[in-house]
Parts: C-alpha cells; sequence; structure tokens
C-alpha cells in the first residue's frame, strides 16, 4: 500500500448479498472499488453481529485491492492476531472500545498490518495527540456504529477540518464511513478526508448481475468528492 490523498472508495459488503460475497466483492473492484472495507461487530459494543476471522479468510483470495477491517468490537486486542492471519491489510479498532488503545495500536502494527483509529461521533480529538505517531488511519464516524442506512452526522464536518490540521504532513489517512452519498461525500472531501466507505449508496439498485450499477453509484460518489478536493 502506498501512500497517497487521493479519493478511495471503500464499498462496505455490510450492505452486499451475503449469499454472494465472492461474487459482490469481484463485482464492485471491477466497477472501481478502491478498497473493500469489512464491518466486524460484536453484538456487544455495537447492539449488531457480523463477520469474524473464518469468513474473512474466506474472502480474502477474492480481494485484489486493500482488505479494510473495521473492528467495532470489545475487548479487541484477543482478536487482532486472528483477523491479520485472515489478511488483513488495515485494522480499524475504535479509541472507545477499551482502555488501551495505544497498546491495541501497537499490536496491530505488530501484526503487520496498517493501524487505524476510529471515533464515535461523540468522541473529541483530544484523546488522539500521543496516539498519531503509531497511527496510519483515523476513521471517523458519521453514524452511530452498528448499521448501515443510517443518516449522516453533520456535525463531523467540523471534526475532520480540525484533524486534517492535526495531522499536518504526517502520512494517515483520514476515512469517513456512515451515510456517504454524493451530497455528503463533497463535504468531507473538502474538510480533507480522502477514503469514503459506502455501503447503501454503493450497493443501492445493482446486484452481481446488474453491476453496472454499482459502477455508477461509485462513479458519483467519486467525482463529487474529487470535485470537491479539487476546489481547495
Ligand atoms: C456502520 C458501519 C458502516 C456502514 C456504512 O456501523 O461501520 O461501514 O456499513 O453504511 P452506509 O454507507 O449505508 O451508511
Ligand atoms: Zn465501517
Amino acid at each position: 500500500m502506498t501512500f497517497d490523498r487521493s479519493i478511495k472508495i471503500a464499498p462496505s459488503i455490510l450492505s452486499a448479498d451475503f449469499a454472494n460475497f465472492g461474487q459482490e466483492i469481484r463485482a464492485i473492484e471491477d466497477q472501481g472499488a478502491d478498497w473493500v472495507h469489512v464491518d466486524v461487530m460484536d453484538g456487544h459494543f455495537v447492539p449488531n453481529l457480523t463477520f469474524g476471522p473464518p469468513l474473512c479468510k474466506a474472502i480474502r483470495p477474492h480481494i485484489k485491492t486493500v482488505m479494510d477491517v473495521h473492528l467495532m468490537i470489545s475487548p479487541v486486542d484477543a482478536y487482532i492476531d486472528a483477523y491479520a492471519d485472515a489478511g488483513a491489510d488495515v485494522i480499524t479498532a475504535h479509541l472507545e472500545a477499551g482502555p488501551h488503545i495505544h497498546r491495541t495500536l501497537q499490536a496491530i502494527r505488530g501484526a503487520g498490518c496498517k493501524a487505524g483509529l476510529a471515533l464515535n461521533p461523540g468522541t473529541g480529538l483530544d484523546q488522539i495527540e500521543y496516539l498519531m505517531d503509531q497511527l496510519d488511519l483515523i476513521c471517523v464516524m458519521t453514524v452511530n456504529p452498528g448499521f448501515g442506512g443510517q443518516k449522516f452526522i453533520a456535525s463531523q464536518i467540523d471534526k475532520v477540518r480540525k484533524l486534517r490540521a492535526m495531522i499536518g504532513d504526517r502520512e494517515i489517512h483520514i476515512e469517513i464511513d456512515g451515510g456517504m452519498t454524493p451530497e455528503t461525500a463533497p463535504l468531507m472531501a473538502a474538510a480533507g478526508a480522502d477514503v469514503l466507505v459506502a455501503g447503501s449508496a454503493v450497493f443501492k439498485g445493482g446486484s452481481v448481475s446488474q453491476p453496472d450499477v454499482y459502477g455508477q453509484n461509485i462513479a458519483a460518489i467519486r467525482k463529487a468528492a474529487q470535485d470537491a478536493q479539487d476546489a481547495q
């Protein structure tokens, strides 16, 4: 993975057909997805249950781009090696998931993955100052984690702007997760984000037999975001 701040679209397979992950992943990658975002939920940190390490391992051979694993689980440390072994390129843990986030980030890099830190909408930036050198990505949640298809929380635009200034020249991606559409993505791109996760807005209206709809959805989000980034 080389670093740049170009706009990257990361479809969340939470909105894919769960009976057909291999073909769904091939379809979104053929249609322009830059990363594949995998939402792991434990029914404890968030009120929903999704993918364990065996599922991640099973889909890994189908991913040609980047496997971006978002762990919405607590505790998290005991599972890092399993998701790394399953083939994650990026592992993101939540600041709110436990008392030892510094150790968690060390463990993620120690397992050979890029380290991501996710912040819930209610979490401020005051706790990340001494984590900056441990980080490859910061994920700003623009919905409360747990479900796809929720409404974008606009107060996070200001958070991303402040975060971009804090990051400066450091090679840290800003990822946005939740409610991304061609209307909301440009707001975040203008504020400084480069990785845009989108579930419902990518998969809406398409299927593996109509993959061009995925392509149109991805292109619409990308164009809106790129135009906003270029205008900065
Ligand atoms: C929310 C997940 C998101 C979600 C995004 O807990 O982390 O990745 O699936 O879905 P949309 O794009 O539908 O808001
Ligand atoms: Zn996510």
